[in-house]
């Protein structure tokens, strides 16, 4: 049979197997080129356009950047989404709400008990302290939680991925008191910006959007018996705050500023003049298995 219809090449594509695979791999595989042939045929994509579309994916995986094109297309919010229904039907809908990790987690930041710098000692921005307690749904203390903190730099990058910066650098893990507070002190980011000259801008550039993020603050929360917690909040007053490229703000995770907030009691992080509070408390849900609890981001998870 070296004659095909398109429909017989598919079928072929579909059943191919000289041993048994993966069931759910075959069955992803076979859906998604399924809709991709369907999708070439129905808008008539010529040879040049699916081969700058392949030629397109080959730079993105090599630029690394395979993360900002999920987050920038909807694929990140829509498992949030999907997670948050699913919550829902089991009703334990409850808690601090989930916002999306992004690409730009790394494990492994230096641990402190209670408080911490996150700028290590160098304010680049309006001098923030954030402060708050971990508490479970039914308004306990977790003690001995951990809280990884990350954020941008000035410019909008981060450590490991912007160059010029330290390691772990505005990256830092805190463990809880006893009665689960935690507070850290840093300045606030501004938001953050896909890089030019990329093949992410390259899209967003034919997409006509912009690649913008507004300004926020990433945490991972893991604790022992307690559903890990991936979230942001979100500094009020940006620009893209409902216009996120990520699609990431949401309702309850907009934080209030107390600008000129009393140093008296703030000492101990080295703050002598008025700064910038935020309060807020992490609310997390008890684990109702193993994985759960799991402290791994993402990436970490997967392999796991
Ligand atoms: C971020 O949180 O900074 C981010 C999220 C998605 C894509 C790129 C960056
Ligand atoms: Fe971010």
């Amino acid at each position: 049979m070296s004659e095909l219809t398109k429909d017989q090449l598919l079928d072929l594509v579909n059943s191919k197997q000289v041993a048994p695979g993966n069931a759910r791999v075959r069955q992803l595989t076979q859906r998604i080129v399924s809709d991709l042939f369907k999708a070439i045929d129905e808008l008539d994509v010529t040879p040049d356009e699916f081969w700058a579309a392949a030629g397109w994916l080959e730079r993105l995986g090599k630029s690394g950047q395979i993360g900002l094109i999920t987050a920038g297309l909807g694929f990140d919010r829509l498992l949030d989404i999907r997670s948050d229904e699913a919550d829902e039907k089991a009703g334990r809908a409850a808690g601090t709400p989930r916002a999306i990790e992004g690409p730009l987690f790394v494990a492994g930041a230096p641990l402190s008990q209670g408080e911490v710098r996150v700028d290590e000692g160098e304010p680049k921005g309006e001098v923030l302290v954030m402060e708050g307690q971990v508490l479970d749904v039914d308004g306990r203390p977790v003690a001995g939680a951990l809280l990884d903190v990350w954020h941008a730099n000035e410019q909008g990058g981060y450590s490991h991925f912007f160059p010029g910066m330290k390691p772990f650098e505005l990256r830092r893990r805190i463990a809880t008191d006893a009665q689960g507070r935690y507070r850290f002190r840093s300045y606030l980011p501004p938001g953050y910006a896909i890089p030019p000259d990329s093949p992410t801008s390259e899209l967003f550039a034919a997409l006509g959007r912009h690649g913008n993020r507004p300004a926020h603050i990433h945490f991972l929360l893991a604790a022992p018996g307690i559903r890990t917690l991936t979230t942001q909040i979100n500094i009020p007053g940006d620009t893209y705050i409902d216009d996120d490229f990520a699609f990431a703000t949401r309702d309850g995770l907009i934080v209030t500023l107390e600008p000129n907030t009393a140093a008296a009691g703030y000492e101990s992080l080295g703050v002598t003049t008025p700064f910038t509070r935020v309060r807020f408390n992490f609310v997390v849900q008890k684990a109702l298995n193993e994985s759960e609890t799991a402290p791994e981001a993402r990436m970490g998870r997967i392999a796991a």
